[in-house]
């Protein structure tokens, strides 16, 4: 057997354990992964007052004392506008950090599972981009993405690098709780983009495919005890909800939907914008579509599309009003 992350891999009466570094645990995605990594192995995610990442002293003392078997970063700055005046952070958080565990891990050799964006791409044409296209990102955020990508794939540790487009959760910043944020109040009339396209993906279902492919590939080496086996699986993979929209179209269902469940009582009125009548800091790309191939033929994996996605969030909100949690 090498002297490999297969060493350090311990099988257990229920299969195998082992021991998982979970940086951004307490990010949209990052609390679905902590709970799904846990049939895995013993998750170790320190919170942001536990260990602080743009502190590369702190980082590398973290990595001595926790022996991880295997690190997954769902830690990022991900405020696209404010990554346009604040590149300092935007370039520690998305290029340095990355950089740091990727080079651990390229010396441990152990795995690095890291999540990258849709805006690596310039989001010109309207086919799905496929993980071999060229990088062109238009903005500061999509530049520190891409260079925290390129840390990665130079460093040569095993990786598996997941580009995801258009997160949301039920508990969070983002699009989905914006919206209804918004139609709540009064006057209820929104004017939303509807020049971007892209699939809206749920945190919790990206979640539970990351840990079925992190379930295969801990399976192949054990399974295998052939290094080779597990490593042809090492690379970037698009993984997002299957289908698309525009802004406008997600808005459009996410009312519908909310309304349909009881989250909301009248519909606003919705208009129609161009992403140029927008002035944001930070230019976004017009088609943000992944192909998700890849991943479905590698792995064997079903992929499901944003509407399923979507209601399966407005009933984690509806459930979670009933309840009060
Ligand atoms: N959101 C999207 O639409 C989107 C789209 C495509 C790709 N992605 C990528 O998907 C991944 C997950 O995104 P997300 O939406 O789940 O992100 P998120 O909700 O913004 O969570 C980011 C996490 O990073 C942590 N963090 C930030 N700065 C830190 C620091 N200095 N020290 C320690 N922790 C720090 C945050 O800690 P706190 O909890 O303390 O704030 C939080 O837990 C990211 O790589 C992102 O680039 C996101």
């Amino acid at each position: 057997m090498p002297q490999s992350t297969l060493l350090s891999l311990q099988l257990s009466e229920q299969g195998f354990m082992v021991i998982i570094g979970l940086f951004g645990g307490g990010g949209q995605l990052g609390r679905a992964l902590q709970r799904d990594l846990a049939p895995l192995g013993d998750v170790l995610a320190p919170t942001r007052q536990q260990l602080d990442l743009s502190n590369p002293a702190a980082v590398r003392q973290w990595l001595q004392q926790n022996r991880c078997d295997l690190l997954v970063n769902a830690a990022a700055m991900t405020q696209v506008d404010i990554a346009e005046t604040s590149i300092g952070l935007a370039t520690q958080l998305n290029q340095h950090v990355v950089q740091q565990l990727a080079e651990y891990a390229a010396q441990q050799q152990i795995w690095l599972v890291h999540f990258s964006t849709d805006y690596v791409f310039d989001g010109s044409g309207d086919t799905p981009w496929l993980e071999t296209d060229e990088c062109r990102p238009l903005q500061q955020y999509g530049r520190t993405k891409r260079a925290g990508e390129l840390a990665i794939i130079n460093s040569g540790c095993q990786h598996l690098l997941i580009r995801t487009s258009w997160l949301y959760d039920s508990q969070g910043q983002n699009f989905l709780l914006t919206m209804l944020r918004l139609a709540q109040q009064t006057p209820t009339s929104l004017s939303i983009v509807s020049d971007q396209i892209g699939a809206p993906t749920y945190a919790p279902e990206l979640s539970a495919v990351v840990s079925a492919m992190l379930t295969q590939l801990l399976s192949t080496q054990l399974r295998t005890r052939q290094q080779q086996h597990a490593t042809a699986l090492s690379g970037i993979y698009h993984v997002c909800a299957t289908g698309h929209c525009s802004w406008l179209e997600f808005a459009t269902t996410i009312f519908a939907g909310a309304n349909t469940k009881g989250l909301l009582d009248e519909l606003p009125v919705l208009a129609a914008i161009k992403s140029d009548e927008l002035a944001r800091p930070a230019a976004r790309p017009k088609n943000s579509r992944l192909s998700t191939s890849k991943v479905q033929a590698t792995f064997n994996l079903q992929l499901t599309d944003w509407q399923h996605q979507l209601d399966l969030c407005l009933d984690t909100l509806k459930n979670s009003a009933k309840t009060g949690k």
